[in-house]
């Protein structure tokens, strides 16, 4: 007898992209994030887009692939309510709160997530964690408060670095900058996002535990593990 070969990290994400899609309610519009995993669940949804009335995109990538299966996009000013958002993240903890934002879309992310009535994460293992503070943690600013905010955060034990694309400041989907601030330990997620939403110039930290997930579709090497939180 042959050993199944595990699954690679690819195959995890699809995985999660297709469990996600038992959370679609059929006729609704849904929250669509960003990200490779995000990718997997857009390419899965192909298969059941007229189940779809529509979609709020997080990013100017995620609304191009959406279209591009003939998913409509709306404006977020157009809709009330979802029921779902969907969408990976950097790192999860044992109660769902999350870091995001290294694709750069977390303040569109923040946005539709806020929309929804339940945030779905789907992730492959690699992102599960103890404690959230592994990942760099990233900061949308405005540019011209980019080094005050990086000396706050050096007073909390962290170092930021402005995130660079082809050697020039990334400039995000709102014309903003990005921190990616490494050196936290975030023991108390809610406390850290409420102090750093506070500061001058940020326009949205990465840290998602106000908007936490209710459900995490994570991939394991013994298949899709449901988290509810
Ligand atoms: C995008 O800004 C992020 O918040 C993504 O959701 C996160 O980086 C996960 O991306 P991957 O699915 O590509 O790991």
């Amino acid at each position: 007898m042959t050993t199944p070969t595990p699954l690679n990290q690819d195959e995890l994400k699809a995985l999660v992209g297709q469990a996600a899609l038992q959370y679609i309610v059929p006729g609704d519009i849904v929250g669509v994030g960003t990200g490779s995993t995000v990718n997997k669940f857009i390419d899965a949804l192909a298969t059941v887009k007229d189940r779809v009335r529509g979609a709020v995109s997080s990013s100017v990538a995620s609304t191009e692939r959406l279209r591009a299966i003939g998913i409509p996009v709306l404006d977020a000013n157009e809709v009330e309510q979802l029921s779902v958002y969907v969408d990976g993240a950097d790192e999860i903890d044992g109660l769902g709160y999350m870091v995001k934002g290294g694709g750069a879309a977390l303040t569109r992310e923040k946005i539709v997530a806020s929309l929804a009535q339940r945030f779905i994460c789907i992730a492959d293992e690699t992102k599960l964690v103890a404690t959230l503070g592994r990942f760099p943690l990233p900061v949308e600013v405005i540019p011209m408060a980019a080094a005050q905010i990086a000396r706050r955060f050096a007073t909390l034990g962290g170092q930021a670095t402005l995130r660079l694309k082809d050697g020039q400041p990334l400039v995000t989907d709102n014309g903003q900058h990005i921190l990616d601030v490494t050196g936290l330990s975030i023991t108390d997620p809610l406390a850290l996002e409420s102090e750093i939403n506070q500061w001058p110039g940020v326009v949205t930290v990465g840290i998602f535990a106000h908007q936490k997930a209710q459900v995490c579709l994570l991939g394991t090497a013994q298949g899709v593990k449901t988290q509810t939180y």
